[in-house]
């Protein structure tokens, strides 16, 4: 742990992502014209299947040329944002580096006006195929490049986009060699960063794309949190953009690659990652997606994508039991949010992963050190897939928790959640969307050590915006002690907004038999009485 920490002192720490961006979220290469988005928006909600977020892959586009819309399939894109706004939805959409050569087209002649594009080794403009054909690329090593880059998100952003997806910023290149581009391609460099070849740029493009969209996205609505993400990213650019795992297939081998991907991804300074969930190139079966959507529920990223041509992979897509399983696994999300959104605050402050490995639970502990079937939410949450057939556990007390009706878990594909003795975890309701997300009244799971105590923490803001660098969030501090028969949990908090809301608490002491729920209280010492 300390090693992952001194890693942030050093490449720097993720900002604070909007709550939104902590939702489920839906893609598709492409859902398109606009009416299919809104159909499949309207589906989650028809379905009361918990989503946040649709995407927008490159057949939005016109003739994928970026910062254009497809006037055909997408004629209002600012109405169509509106419309996904108001029944909760956001939306993010795609921008790639490759820039279409086309004498007329305004991003090519700004472009070519400023001299911003990469060179080849004889100085002259490199050029390579990427999805509009022949394209140019902005060469993002230059401040001033960067700057132009940032400029071009005014008017694409003021339409209500709410995220924006840097794909193929390896950068891709689909005739060049190893389908990027030839390795003495020319940087100008400038600033701090010098001139080089693409060999001294490979994968840091992807990261100066992604900073360089952030800081224009940041200009046009600089009270909101930006969501970038990113498909190539380096150390460092965590500061800037989530990665996901990018092109992965619908096969059990690459369902099981998932979790140590993420979890190396949050070793590796990286907190905010997943993969496709279902897998991106060919069709999972209705199993493979259940159970793929099950565990996925607990990647700190949780976005659905398929490929082109591929069959529907909508939770709906594969029957009433795989709904009632997407469902499920997605309602255990939202309910835990509170403690998700708490983890990803401390992920910002100290650089530890949202997601970790089991043997951060003992480092003592050898026999845990290969286990990269279960994982765990933070120090306190253990999750453990129906399919794994002998995880390597953490010793000491680890109690099963449900978060749903009795029983309604037990569809054989949830993973088992098991809290550590001497936690306590504050929970929320079910909801569909983080816009109705609440802390009004939050259930407290508190989970006993040896010596019977507990504690726990809650960070809470307003989940958007930037008013929580100047102290307004709350910061609950959460311990529990038995006293005779009874249980008494006491809260202190820190921040400005602390004395806003009277919170209400329902308390569930986990153990060995199940959870034993309170009454409502509110105050900032609350006892059950334990049976
Ligand atoms: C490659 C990306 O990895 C994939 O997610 C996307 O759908 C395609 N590009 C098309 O934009």
């Amino acid at each position: 742990q300390e090693v992952i920490k001194t890693l942030g002192e050093l490449t720097g720490k993720i900002e604070m992502p909007p709550l939104w961006a902590l939702g489920y979220q839906q893609c598709r290469y492409s859902y398109y014209p606009e009416s299919k988005v809104k159909e499949i928006a309207s589906g989650f909600r028809e379905r009361n299947i918990p989503c946040d977020v649709i995407w927008m892959d490159i057949d939005y586009m016109e003739r994928f040329k970026i910062f254009t819309f497809n006037s055909n399939d997408f004629p209002h894109p600012a109405g169509l944002n509106e419309y996904l706004h108001s029944i909760n939805f956001k939306s993010v959409w795609m921008i790639d580096p490759g820039v279409k050569k086309e004498d007329g087209y305004f991003v090519y002649e700004q472009g070519t006006t400023g001299d911003h594009w990469v060179q080849t080794s004889n100085n002259e403009v490199f050029t390579g195929n990427v999805w509009p054909g022949e394209c140019v690329f902005p060469d993002f090593t230059r401040p001033e490049t960067q700057q132009w880059w940032g400029t071009l998100y005014d008017d694409f952003i003021t339409t209500g986009i709410d995220g924006v997806w840097n794909d193929m910023n390896e950068p891709a290149v689909f005739n060049g060699p190893g389908g990027t581009r030839p390795e003495d391609n020319f940087h100008r460099g400038g600033g701090i960063l010098p001139s080089g070849t693409s060999l001294r740029y490979p994968y840091i493009y992807g990261l100066l794309m992604v900073k360089a969209s952030r800081d224009g996205i940041m200009k046009v609505n600089p009270e909101k949190r930006p969501f970038v993400l990113s498909l190539a990213n380096c150390l460092g650019g965590q500061k800037y953009a989530g990665t996901w795992t990018s092109d992965n297939a619908s096969t059990l081998e690459h369902f099981k690659m998932a979790t140590p991907m993420v979890l190396n991804l949050g070793l590796s300074g990286q907190p905010f990652t997943g993969p496709d969930l279902g897998g991106f190139g060919g069709s999972p079966d209705a199993d493979l997606f259940a159970n793929w959507i099950a565990v996925g529920a607990f990647y700190p990223f949780c976005r659905s994508h398929s490929e082109k041509g591929t069959n529907d992979q909508e939770p709906w897509a594969f029957g009433e039991k795989v709904e009632n399983v997407s469902r499920i696994a997605l309602q255990r999300r939202y309910r835990l949010l509170p403690y998700l959104y708490t983890l990803f605050q401390e992920a910002a402050q100290t650089g530890l992963p949202v997601m970790r490995p089991v043997f951060f639970a003992d480092v003592t502990d050898k026999s845990l050190r290969a286990e990269d079937e279960a994982f765990m939410w933070g120090d306190d949450l253990l999750i453990v897939p129906q399919w794994s057939e002998d995880p390597q556990l953490p010793e000491g007390i680890w109690n099963d928790v449900s978060l749903l009706a009795d029983g309604v878990e037990n569809d054989g594909y949830q993973p088992a959640l098991k809290q550590k003795g001497g936690s306590i975890i504050p929970v929320g309701s079910v909801i569909q969307s983080t816009e109705e997300f609440k802390t009004d009244s939050l259930t407290l799971l508190v989970c006993l050590d040896k010596n019977n105590s507990a504690t726990g923490n809650l960070y809470v803001d307003k989940g958007e915006g930037f008013d929580y660098r100047d102290g307004d969030f709350e910061f609950c501090k959460f311990s529990a002690t038995t006293h005779e028969n009874n249980l008494v949990v006491t809260c202190s908090e820190t921040g400005k907004q602390q004395t806003q809301k009277k919170r209400y608490y329902q308390i569930g002491v986990v153990n060995e038999s199940g959870i034993q729920y309170s009454d409502w209280q509110s105050g900032r010492k609350i006892s059950i009485s334990l049976k």
